[in-house]
């Protein structure tokens, strides 16, 4: 055949084609989310998370300065209280589980790592919602974002570098910034889960922070079968000084991470959550997939859709394979 083009030539040999790669992933674009857990002596394994634990002060500090070393550019707290009531007290005390943690993994690692927060009730509380509930039963918008003010600088004075506000409240993000300020951390940065969808792929996060969540977040998540609106809730969040903005869950929401990166013009994150984990670790379990290869082309299609940070369990197990490529 005469062909005036053969795509194929560029993909002859392993070096050609790594020449030719529009896209390579980096360990310090990976950030490991980590639960703790309170009261723990041994760390717990999450069932639906196989090699995900929930880490004791002493497993999570291990973790940190690992990730540290593989070159991991960030990890992202969990706390998982040992008691809860109904507004989330625990959030806000300074020897609190999470805060604790912060100020915990701070003295491990300084610097070296970027220590991002979780700013959300929904480990706190009794009954598992993201905010405290009014007087019927729904999610007060206002008061729960007077109290993730506080739980930002709470997270601030622990030592946290980079705040996660994950609620989906409307207007969350100014009232943690001015706080923030207030307080004189101006440096501490917000990373806006802007695009964060009502997801069932979360099922294994509930078993991972013990979830006492009935029902359903359908009234602050947003809908499934929203893309246009993805657009809106970034806007109103960089409009309220969001520093990064992220897109959540990242798998089947590609299109979504295509729109943002498309048009924000701050770093754009995409958490690639538990479901996305456990379904490709059942499936490797099951000798279905290619353990490696599925998650290195799970990870690399996100980056390729525009993202330019992965929120992804496997952070630390994929910067050490990156680095012996
Ligand atoms: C809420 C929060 C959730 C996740 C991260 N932050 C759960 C939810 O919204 O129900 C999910 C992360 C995952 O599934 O890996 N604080």
């Amino acid at each position: 055949m005469e062909l005036s083009h053969r795509p194929r030539r560029l993909r002859t040999t392993p070096a050609l084609r790594r020449l030719v790669a529009e896209h390579r992933l980096s360990p310090s674009e990976l950030i490991l989310p980590a639960f703790i857990r309170e009261g723990l002596s041994e760390p717990a394994p999450i069932t639906s998370m196989p090699g995900v634990v929930q880490h004791t002060t002493e497993t999570l500090k291990r973790a940190a300065a690992e990730a540290v070393e593989l070159g991991v550019g960030g990890i992202m707290l969990f706390g998982v209280p040992e008691v809860r009531d109904a507004e989330g007290t625990a959030s806000l005390d300074p020897d609190g589980v999470l805060n604790k943690a912060i100020r915990d993994v701070r003295a491990e690692v300084g610097d070296e790592l970027v220590i991002m927060s979780d700013v959300c009730l929904d480990e706190f509380t009794d009954h598992g919602h993201c905010g405290v509930l009014d007087a019927e039963g729904r999610v007060d918008n206002d008061r729960t974002v007077e109290i993730y003010a506080k739980m930002a600088v709470a997270q601030a004075e622990a030592g946290a570098h980079v705040l996660g506000p994950s609620g989906m409240m409307d207007g969350q993000i100014a009232p943690m910034r001015a706080a923030l300020d207030a307080a004189g951390f101006q440096d501490v940065s917000i990373l806006a889960y802007a695009a964060k969808y009502a997801s069932a792929f979360y099922g294994p996060f509930r078993e991972a922070v013990d979830s006492q969540l009935k029902g359903d977040r359908r009234t602050y998540q947003m809908d499934a079968a929203n893309r246009r609106e993805a657009i809106l809730e970034v806007q109103l969040d960089l409009e309220e000084g969001a520093d990064m903005v992220m897109v959540k869950p990242a798998m089947s929401y590609l299109d979504i991470l295509a729109d943002v990166a498309e048009m924000s013009p701050v770093p754009v994150a995409a958490y690639q959550i538990s479901g996305e984990y456990a379904m490709i670790e059942a499936a490797a379990a099951n000798g279905w997939i290619n353990r490696e290869a599925a998650i290195r082309e799970s990870v690399l299609s996100i980056k390729r859709a525009g993202a330019n940070m992965v929120l992804s369990y496997w952070a630390s197990e994929l910067a050490g394979w990156l680095r012996q490529d």
